[in-house]
Formats: C-alpha cells, structure tokens, sequence
C-alpha cells in the first residue's frame, strides 16, 4: 500500500502564520507539523510516500524531508498543486506515483495519538473499497459527519449546520485502487472544492465503505488558532508522558 500526505491548499485559516510559509511546517511543540502524518503511515507499516504540497515555500519541504529515509521510508516523492481545488484533487495529483494499488492518505494537519496500523491491518483484509476512521468530538458541525447505523455509515455530510451525529470523519483514509476514478466523476462543491466526502460518499452508495472508531485523541491542528493551539498541547503532554 502506497502512503498520501495532502500537504496542499492555502491555509488562510492561520492568518498571518501561514503568509510566509506552509501551514505544514509550522512547528507543533517539538517538530514541523508534516513529519506527524509521514510518522503514522510509517508506523502503519507504509514505506513509500507522495506529499502533496501547494502554496508557499514548496521547495522547503525538499529541504526538510529530504529523501524520507531519516523517516524509515524507502521512496519519498513530492507534487505540487497549483491553488486549492480541494482535497481530492490534491489526491488526484498522486495517480501516476500509486501505480494501481491501494492508498493510505493522511490530511497533513491531522495528529493522530494511536498508532494507525490496526485499521491499515484490517483494510488489507477488506475485498475492496474503502474505510474511514470515525471520532466522536463535541463540535461535528466543523468536520464532515457521519451517521452509523447497526455497523454501517449510513450517510456522510460535510460540515451540516445540524449534525446529525457526534462521529466526525478524520483526516486519515483508505481506499482500494478505484479511487482515482471516482475523483474523476466529482463536480466542484459549493465552496468550489472537489470534496474528500464525496469521494466516501461514492463508495458509502455502492455499499463498500467500512469504518473504524478511534479511541485516542485527534486533532485536526490547522483550521484554526485554537485547534493549533489544542495541538500543540495534545503533543506536548504526551511527548512529557513519553519522557522525552
Ligand atoms: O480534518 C478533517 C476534516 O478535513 C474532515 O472531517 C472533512 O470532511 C474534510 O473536508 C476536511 O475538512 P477541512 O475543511 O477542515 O479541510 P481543509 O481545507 O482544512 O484541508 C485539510 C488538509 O487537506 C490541509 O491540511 C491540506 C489538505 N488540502 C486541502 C485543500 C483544500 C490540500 O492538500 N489541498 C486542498 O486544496
């Protein structure tokens, strides 16, 4: 299986932090926000990696990843996404480095407190399709959400003003090799965006979308000051609890 980090878009959410430089390298207590997401598909047993990058200071992701081996990795490679079309066209720019297999793909500003290998693990035992990793958080209208019944996601919103449920969809995704070809069908969203929920939501219809809960913490570190702030914290207490 082939690892994504999406690493592109704008990042206006942060203001000035991001006028100069990547949402992504801004430092989350210890280290740049990107090398989080490049861990956990490490420890998720993938060895092979395409960031996705955009927006300003590209070139610094070279400089700081260099060839991905001080990561484990075997093979690190980069693209560029011109504006931000949404998070599945960043995806799409990552067909030709996949080769037909399947994907683990990581939002680049998603911190993840357990290790993601158990739902890697039971991805490859999955026939086809896709999973989903689901968090119950008490602000769902903020992410997208999904509602489970008896075992199965029912239906997946996007930000709803009227949550139906408290089970926001993380940034953390796993697809089978279709992927690609349901992105090409997408029309843009309201906010003009090719949308990742879409995506499931293609899947969820032809009946091949599994999920899984998490029950650590995440924390989606980008989409504002605070939840930057909650980031920062969450790492440093346990980087404290680790000793470190
Ligand atoms: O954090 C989880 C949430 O991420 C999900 O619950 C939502 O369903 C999903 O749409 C997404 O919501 P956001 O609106 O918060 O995503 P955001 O625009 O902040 O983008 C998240 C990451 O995706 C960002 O760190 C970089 C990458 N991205 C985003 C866009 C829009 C790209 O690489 N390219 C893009 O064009």
């Amino acid at each position: 299986m082939k690892g994504v980090v999406l690493a592109g878009g704008l990042g206006t959410r942060l203001g000035s932090l991001t006028k100069i430089t990547n949402k992504h390298l801004l430092p989350v207590y210890d280290r740049p926000m990107v090398f989080f997401p490049i861990q956990k598909l490490v420890e998720a047993g993938v060895g092979e990696v395409i960031v996705v990058t955009g927006g300003n200071s590209a070139g610094d992701f070279l400089r700081l990843l260099e060839n991905g081996r001080g990561f484990g990795l075997r093979r690190i490679h980069y693209t560029y996404q011109e504006g931000s079309g949404g998070i599945a066209a960043a995806l799409a720019l990552a067909e030709d480095f996949v080769e037909g297999e399947r994907v683990m793909v990581l939002l680049g500003d998603n911190l993840f407190e357990e290790s993601l290998a158990p739902f890697a693990e039971r991805f490859a035992t999955q026939a086809r399709g896709a999973r989903v990793l689901l968090k119950e958080v008490p602000d769902p209208e903020r992410f997208g959400v999904a509602t489970v019944s008896e075992g199965r996601v029912m239906r997946i919103v996007e930000k709803p003003e009227k949550p139906e449920s408290r089970f926001a969809v993380t940034g953390c995704y796993l697809y089978d090799e279709r992927v690609f070809d349901i992105v090409r069908t997408l029309e843009p969203s309201a906010r003009g965006e090719l949308e990742i929920t879409d995506v499931n939501n293609a899947y969820l219809k032809a009946g091949e979308l599994e999920y899984d809960l998490l029950s650590g913490w995440w924390q989606d570190a980008g989409s504002s000051f605070e939840a930057y702030a909650r980031a920062q914290s969450l790492v440093r207490e346990q980087c404290r609890g680790a000793g470190a």
